[in-house]
């Protein structure tokens, strides 16, 4: 090479090879991540409804809907009914709210896209969890503020046991059965 090729190769490519390198690395850094633990996922909803405006501005409670949070393995999404219930008056010019109602008149479950989800080979169970008094921002995060449902922390097994290993600490007064909620068999059955 020669001594200018060498100094373009330097002052040009090298930069632009070194921020082409970078930027291939902090986005499969971000995108694996998001295959790995689930964080930061936000799949778009068949209809724009916001648990913002619901659960925040409204004020709704969380269990009005997720009626299964303090009975079973499950909160559940609420049937169509549930929203119904206001909307056959409220908002019934929105196109958003005619889609509802179309869901609702043809029996048609409404397709929500699930944002949480653990493998099918672990066992978790709401009911337990919402009755030793957790609530749902330890694990949701700030779902009040929320337009779009997202993922807020990862639910790993290291993450199930971080809490369970100190959840005596961050829940006083509770009576944490000595080390069960670490035994394999609780989680996987
Ligand atoms: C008026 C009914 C309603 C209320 C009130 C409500 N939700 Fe929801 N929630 C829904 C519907 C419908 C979905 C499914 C669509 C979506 O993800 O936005 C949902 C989804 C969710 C999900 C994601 C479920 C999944 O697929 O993983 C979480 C978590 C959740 N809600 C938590 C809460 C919390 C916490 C509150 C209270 C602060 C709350 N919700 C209040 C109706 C409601
Ligand atoms: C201890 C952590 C924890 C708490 C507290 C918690 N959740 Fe969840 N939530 C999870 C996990 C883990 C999943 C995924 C479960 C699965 O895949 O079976 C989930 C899934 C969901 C789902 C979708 C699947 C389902 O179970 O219906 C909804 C809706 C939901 N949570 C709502 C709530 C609401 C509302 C509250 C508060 C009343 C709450 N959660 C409290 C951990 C928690
Ligand atoms: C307790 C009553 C109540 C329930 C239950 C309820 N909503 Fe609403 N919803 C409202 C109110 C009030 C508004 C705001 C209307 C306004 O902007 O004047 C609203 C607004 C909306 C909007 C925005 C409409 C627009 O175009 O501005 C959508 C979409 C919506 N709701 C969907 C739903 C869905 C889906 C459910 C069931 C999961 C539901 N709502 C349950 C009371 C309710
Ligand atoms: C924020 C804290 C917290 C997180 C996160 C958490 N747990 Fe728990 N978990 C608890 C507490 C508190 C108990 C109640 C312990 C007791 O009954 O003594 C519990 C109990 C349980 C139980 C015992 C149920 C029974 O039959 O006694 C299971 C199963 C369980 N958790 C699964 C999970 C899984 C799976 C995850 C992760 C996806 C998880 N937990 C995440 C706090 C947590
Ligand atoms: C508090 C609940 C909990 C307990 C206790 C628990 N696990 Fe898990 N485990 C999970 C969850 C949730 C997953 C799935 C999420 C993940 O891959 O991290 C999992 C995943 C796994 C996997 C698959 C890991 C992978 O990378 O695919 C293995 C293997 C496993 N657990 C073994 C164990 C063994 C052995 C024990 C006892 C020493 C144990 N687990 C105790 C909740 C638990």
């Amino acid at each position: 090479m020669r001594k200018r090729e060498l100094d373009y190769s330097l002052k040009v490519r090298l930069p632009i090879t070194v921020a082409l390198v970078a930027i291939s690395f902090a986005l499969t850094y971000f995108v694996s991540r998001a295959e790995r633990d689930g964080v930061g996922y936000t799949p778009s909803q068949p209809i724009a409804y916001s648990h913002k405006l619901h659960a925040g501005d409204l004020n709704i409670d969380c269990q009005y809907c997720h009626t299964g949070a303090d009975k079973s393995r499950h909160a559940m999404v609420p049937p169509t009914e549930t929203c119904m219930s206001c909307h056959k008056t409220i908002k019934i010019d929105s196109p958003e709210i005619q889609k509802l109602k179309e869901y609702y008149d043809s029996d048609t479950p409404i397709p929500w896209q699930r944002v949480h989800k653990i493998p099918d080979y672990a066992y978790f169970d709401h009911s337990v969890h919402i009755n030793k008094g957790l609530d749902c921002t330890d694990c949701h995060a700030e779902v009040k503020n929320m337009e779009l449902v997202e993922q807020a922390h990862a639910f790993t097994m290291t993450n199930c046991l971080d809490c369970h290993r100190t959840a005596h600490d961050k829940f006083p007064g509770l009576d944490l059965k000595a080390k069960g909620t670490e035994d394999c068999i609780t989680c996987h059955r």
